[in-house]
């Protein structure tokens, strides 16, 4: 996805801090929250791409203490991020001036995000930056809450902030109102530490509210501004449950996406996306497929029901499924059938070629137009290697034969139906490895006697 920033931000220097210091106890889980994954990504993943999209020019992710995994994935994803820990939970604006020095550099706009609210888009956060280029101090994302039990409100007047009042200090007045906070604030970079810096506790519950720096920049005679986005995209995730609802809205978004680009989805609620799944146009998904992440379909092939892909390229024109499995290296070329039953990994399959009943290829290279007929299966791991297997173009490997790697099948070759391969195959050869068929004349019958005399006895 590429997104244009709007022109006022576009020359403009930014930077993202990330919150990623939630404890998430409620989700009951051996893991941090943050590293919980929505459509293949991890929360924390989904806002750092989104902040990149919007502009940010240089990004920071605030961890918790000890924390070695969440500083990971942070720089999987943005190897250029910085990363500074907070020790002690002391509120959000806490929190932000643990990365005190980067604010020091004071880029021209600073976006503050939740790792733990990760379907905010990335025109969100460009947007929520747009009024900073015009002079604005600090700019606010609101919500209208179905239900603001525990939000902070918004307390407005015409299109400025004048406050942002945390729930647990609200007057029964201000709890009224329905205009709440979605967290994430964009900020003048040149004014961020004083604004911060000026952040008390006295409140109920005692810690450094971010909100708070929305009447400091209006005390100081600056001006402020607020957006609004749709509750959804502010979802924040504390259980499970609320895992679950994110995935279904960045499923329900992403299916969208991709039907709005010329994809067939029969059933869109039955398929699962990943963040990065490519599909081109005209591709026709069937019910219940579940796109791990990394799979590229490329234009007019069809993927047929309950068939389960991951790290996979299926070429335009081909046809995989029904109860396909691709693993990561599977690449399908073009016009090539893959059909029931069949697990490929780490495998080209040329165009044309054929793999269409119940079939393991692991480590292979099949050519175009081969054929690969029903139970065959690559024996590419001895318990400590792994091995590869090359089939030439238009081979035909038999039903129910083992081709045992490394080992490699020439252009054209046949392999005899039930043979164990062990050795190279020429060109144009016929390969059989298994026992020779003998038949004995008039044994059913003899044998039928005999059984039936025993048995009346
Ligand atoms: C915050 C907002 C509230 C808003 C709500 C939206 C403040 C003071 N309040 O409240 O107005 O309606 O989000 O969901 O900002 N965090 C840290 N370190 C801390 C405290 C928090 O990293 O010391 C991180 C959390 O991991 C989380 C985010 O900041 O990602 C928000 O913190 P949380 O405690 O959930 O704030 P709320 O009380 O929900
Ligand atoms: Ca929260």
């Amino acid at each position: 996805m590429t997104l244009t920033p709007p022109p006022a931000t576009l020359s403009r220097t930014c930077l993202a801090v990330v919150l990623a210091a939630g404890e998430g106890t409620r989700m009951r889980s051996g893991k941090p929250k943050v590293l919980h994954q929505v459509a293949g990504r991890s929360m924390l993943g989904h806002v750092l791409a989104a902040v990149t999209t919007a502009g940010a020019t240089a990004a920071v992710a605030v961890i918790g203490p000890d924390r070695d995994d969440v500083a990971k994935e942070t720089r999987t994803i943005l190897p250029g991020a910085r990363i500074y820990v907070q020790r002690d939970r002391l509120g959000t604006a806490h929190a932000v001036l643990s990365a005190r020095e980067a604010l020091e550099e004071r880029l021209d706009d600073v976006i503050i995000a939740f790792a733990d609210t990760p379907l905010v888009k990335a025109e969100t956060f460009a947007t929520l930056r747009a009024p900073l280029a015009g002079g604005a101090a600090v700019v606010g994302l609101g919500f209208e809450a179905r239900d603001p039990t525990g939000y902070g409100r918004f307390i407005t007047s015409g299109d400025e902030l004048l406050a942002i009042r945390e729930h647990k200090d609200a007057s029964a007045a201000e709890r009224a109102i329905t205009l709440c906070n979605g967290g994430l604030m964009a900020i003048r970079g040149d004014l961020a530490l004083t604004l911060l810096n000026k952040v008390g506790n006295r409140n109920a519950q005692g810690e450094y509210y971010l909100t708070d720096i929305v009447a400091i920049a209006r005390d100081l005679g600056h001006r402020t501004a607020f957006a609004v986005v749709p509750e959804q995209e502010v979802h924040g995730i504390n259980d499970r449950a609320q895992l679950a609802a994110a995935e279904g809205m960045m499923q329900d978004r992403l299916r969208r996406a991709a039907m709005m680009s010329g994809v067939t989805l029969v059933a869109p609620e039955t398929v699962f996306l990943s963040h990065d799944t490519r599909l081109g146009r005209d591709v026709v998904v069937e019910p219940h497929v579940v796109f791990g992440p990394g799979v590229t379909v490329e234009e007019g092939a069809v993927v047929h029901g309950f068939s389960h892909l991951e790290g996979a390229r299926i070429a335009a024109g081909a046809s995989v499924g029904p109860f396909a499995r691709l693993r990561p290296g599977a690449s399908i070329g073009p016009r090539a059938k893959v059909g029931n039953f069949v697990e490929i990994k780490n495998t080209e399959l040329g165009a044309g070629a054929k793999v269409s009943h119940l079939t393991y290829l692991g480590d292979a290279s099949v050519g175009p137009e081969a054929n690969i007929g029903a139970g065959a299966i690559t024996c590419n791991y001895d318990g400590f290697n792994k091995y590869r297997t090359e089939i030439g173009e238009g081979a035909f490997i038999g039903s129910n034969s083992s081709l045992v790697a490394p080992v490699s099948i020439g252009r054209g070759a046949y392999v005899g139906s039930g043979s164990v391969i062990t050795e190279n195959v020429p060109d144009d050869a016929l390969g059989l490895g298994r026992g020779r068929q003998s038949v004995k004349e008039g044994w059913a019958a003899g044998f039928r006697e005999r059984a039936k005399a025993v048995k009346k006895k």
